[in-house]
């Protein structure tokens, strides 16, 4: 079921994204480690949830794990494995646990493995048991996804001082839909409830949440599922949005000069060139320029032919609700 709110599963409910699919099964044929990038809710999840289904991959999701005791038991337990013989033996050390890593690995050399959420490993070992692993396990094919695009492109693009560099993996970017598709994937959607929708509210919804399918199965799942209103649909998936893209800003603006950047996005929420983020913002040309780039780099800002524009709806909103 399109509306389904779980990250999808099975190609039959993946809507859009079989180019993706295929040059995943491309890369990874070829033996290369592949990262999945993509903003929030355009469905990384998901798609690789449904590669590792079906290629009998194993999927482990890292979420809240922080080190590598916690990476060692989400994958013992992802793959099936008994950890009570991987403990014997080991003391409460990061570099057992990342020998037990390895050890755990020895038994998936020829397998897919999908971690997601890796941006909750702060763990310096990770870096270094994956360097192993590319060192000793030819066979092993590795994704890499989650949902903070900041940790993400540091595995992309991995500098000279990490353990992986030399070693980049290929790139996978989800764009969110075209205005078609989005509007083609809500009607096959609630053509799967037999309703039928009015073109006009499906434009609306397009127009308020974009692309982006997450916000679009909300949209569907509120009207289909809880059975209501447009106008009710539309506010509540506006709602949960704000909610998710609030946190991610908060989480962004940790230990970051929190009223610059507010103000940065504040002023570009509708387009704004430098000139003008300049004038509102008013610091130093300097940690401008650092919060700017910063925010393109995340992708919570965009440039487009020298203006600056807050692109996804759901994050324009919640800047606009926040106070800073
Ligand atoms: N290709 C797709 N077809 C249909 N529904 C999808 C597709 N991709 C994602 N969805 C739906 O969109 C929502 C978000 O999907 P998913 O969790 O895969 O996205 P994500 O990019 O991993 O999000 P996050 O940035 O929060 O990690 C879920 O409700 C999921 O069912
Ligand atoms: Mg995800």
């Amino acid at each position: 079921m399109l509306f389904d709110l779980r990250p999808k599963e099975r190609l039959s409910d993946l809507y859009g994204r079989r180019e993706d699919f295929d040059e995943l099964s491309r890369y990874v044929e070829s033996g290369l480690w592949v990262v999945v990038l993509g903003r929030r809710m355009t469905g990384k999840t998901s798609l690789v949830k449904t590669f590792v289904r079906e290629k009998k991959g194993v999927y482990v999701n890292l979420m809240d794990v922080k080190g590598m005791e916690g990476l060692v038991e989400r994958l013992a337990s992802s793959a099936g494995l008994q950890l009570r013989e991987l403990r014997l033996g080991l003391q409460f050390a990061e570099l057992k646990w990342t020998k037990a890593a390895g050890n755990i690995f020895a038994t998936l050399q020829d397998k897919v493995v999908v971690f997601d959420e890796v941006q909750e490993i702060v763990s310096p070992q990770f870096l270094k048991l994956l360097k192993n692993l590319w060192d000793t396990y030819p066979r092993l094919r590795l994704i890499f996804t989650g949902s903070y695009v900041g940790v993400l492109k540091k595995l992309a693009e991995p500098s000279s001082t990490t353990p992986l560099f030399g070693r980049q993996p290929a790139k996978i970017i989800l764009k969110p839909f075209t205005r078609e598709m989005s509007i083609d994937f809500l009607q096959k959607g609630f053509r799967q409830f037999k309703l039928i929708p009015k073109q006009s509210e499906l434009e609306e919804a397009v127009e308020k949440l974009n692309g982006y399918v997450g916000w679009l199965t909300y949209y569907g799942n509120f009207r289909c599922v809880r059975k209501e209103p447009h106008d009710e649909a539309l506010e509540n998936s506006l709602r949960e949005g704000v909610k998710i893209m609030r946190e991610e800003l908060n989480r962004f603006l940790e230990n970051k000069k929190r009223e610059t950047y507010l103000k940065v996005l504040k002023t570009a929420v509708f387009g704004a060139r430098w000139n003008e983020i300049a004038e509102k913002v008013q610091v130093n040309r300097k940690v401008l320029s650092e919060a700017v780039k910063k925010l393109v780099d995340v992708g919570f800002l965009s440039k487009d032919a020298e203006v600056y524009v807050v692109p996804d709806p759901v994050l324009r909103e919640a800047v606009k609700r926040m106070r800073g």
